[in-house]
């Protein structure tokens, strides 16, 4: 009975082989940048799946993509090497590769004083050969672009696909293998199974901001959620924005569809999730992170240091607006290109280094919750960002934040009106302002980390295949 079949599911987990080079110069420039951690994932991932291998009622642990740090061979022997350990333990590993899982330009490094060296990386067309154990050779349908189907009961299949596209801007699925993706959701259901997908890419913007940047989501996502959904998938499990998300979207027709992102296991909150099918069509989903693992952690919790890891990310941006520029601008431009900004984006950075919530309050006319006062700025502005990641945003309405926020966004309408004009027009996410900053740090949902989900089981069919099991 497929009534109590459960998964782990284990995204982004980008293993470095410490031989490469964890420490000097070059790896600390590198890995300030990084929100993830780098060096350290090794004895993550251990202590991930040592966990993950203690739970002997659930056998399987799907991983979709972005299985190491940027392609190297090292790395991929060396990951190889622990899903061997986690098998030894009785567990069945599926999984599809990413764009981080194969070395060209410009991957893969390897660090060495302050130089970054180039190290041997993986060819993609290698990657199938390399991986074949872990989904591809227990496959009852594949396709060429890397994706397959796996039966992982009598009655549930997994539809893996790989989303690699052209390597380059097209990140989605090429026509010929959503036609082949469709049939396999077909030939499913005739015969009487449920079936979920797994893309390395989410298939839904996740964050209003996600609907502005190409890269954090499958291209032509809404075409894809509509086929999807019409056609009966309504779930499906995606990584790549190392963040915690769980998005539902309605077709035209009405069917729905829910993308459950999984934030990686090596980067703030460091989470992976358990799926247990309930018997009632419906599907619990639990998240857990990574609680200790075998580090110097300079005294800090590993909660604690992962979100140190992950904050450094940002105030180093917001300290070079006040005191770098050069560095604050090196992606987009360098400062000569930029010198007109220098005068106020250091001001600003100046600003933000000390002013309070209550300051802001005072510059722009507007009281702040005694409670929330001395906050700086900039702190909270962390904190908005690490929650879009760290998933269930918990500033919602109701609470001073929020109410702050409101009446920031109320104080700068003059301006936020012209952007909504302007850029609204182009993507009607940003003809709303107000909506969008609010939508991004409160969410009444607050079902990022654990949930129970309807899905659709076909009953009648799925007793059919029970039988014939
Ligand atoms: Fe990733
Ligand atoms: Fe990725």
């Amino acid at each position: 009975m497929a009534g109590n079949f459960s998964f782990y599911l284990v995204t982004d987990p980008h293993f470095f082989e410490l031989s490469l080079g964890g420490e000097g110069e070059a790896y600390e420039a590198r890995s300030r940048t990084d929100q993830k951690c780098v060096a350290e994932t090794g004895a993550i991932i251990d202590a991930g799946f040592l966990k993950i291998a203690e739970d002997s009622e659930t056998k399987v642990v799907l991983i979709p993509g972005d299985l190491v740090y940027r392609g190297e061979q090292a790395s991929n022997e060396g990951f190889i090497k622990k899903l061997e350990w986690l098998e030894e333990r009785g567990k069945t590993i599926y999984l599809i590769t990413a764009r981080h899982d194969y070395g060209e330009t410009p991957y893969p490094v390897g660090f060495v004083g302050k130089e970054c060296v180039r190290v041997e990386g993986t060819p993609r067309e290698k990657l199938r050969e390399l991986y074949h154990h872990y989904g591809f050779d227990q496959a009852i349908s594949e396709h060429k672009s890397m994706s397959y189907v796996v039966e992982l009961t009598k009655s549930i299949r997994l539809l893996a696909l790989n989303c690699d596209g052209d390597c380059k801007d097209f990140r989605g699925l090429w026509p010929d293998q959503l036609e082949w993706a469709l049939e396999q959701i077909k030939d499913a259901h005739e015969n009487g199974c449920y079936i979920f997908a797994m893309t390395h890419y989410p298939l839904l913007p996740f964050s209003p901001f996600a609907n502005l940047v190409a890269d954090t989501h499958l291209t032509d996502w809404e075409m894809l959620a509509n086929t999807f959904a019409d056609a009966g998938l309504d779930l499906i499990f995606t990584g790549h924005m190392h963040a915690q998300a769980v998005t539902e979207f309605k077709s035209k027709n009405g069917n729905m569809i829910t993308d459950v992102q999984t934030g990686s296991f090596v980067g703030y909150p460091c989470s992976y999730r358990k799926v247990t099918f309930l018997d009632d069509d419906k599907i619990d989903i639990k998240s857990y992170t990574i609680e200790d693992f075998d580090w110097d952690k300079g005294g800090k919790t590993a909660e604690e240091y992962f979100k140190w890891r992950f904050d450094r990310m940002i105030t180093d941006i917001i300290d070079a607006m006040a005191y770098d520029f050069a560095f604050f601008t090196r992606l987009f431009g360098g400062p000569e290109k930029n010198k007109k900004l220098k005068v106020p984006v250091t001001a600003v950075g100046r600003l933000l280094q000390k002013m309070t919530l209550k300051g802001l309050g005072r510059l722009l006319f507007f009281k702040v919750d005694k409670s929330i006062e001395n906050i700086l700025v900039k702190d909270l502005a962390v904190e908005f960002v690490r929650n879009v990641f760290g998933g269930n945003e918990p500033y919602v309405d109701g609470t001073p934040v929020n109410d702050a926020v409101r009446k920031l966004l109320k104080r700068l309408r003059p301006v936020t009106k012209i952007i909504e004009k302007k850029a609204g027009a182009k993507n009607p996410v940003l003809s709303d302002i107000d909506k969008f900053v609010l939508d991004t740090i409160g969410d009444e949902k607050q079902r990022d980390y654990n949930t129970v989900l309807n899905i659709k089981w076909k009953r009648e069919e799925q007793n059919q295949c029970q039988k014939q099991a």
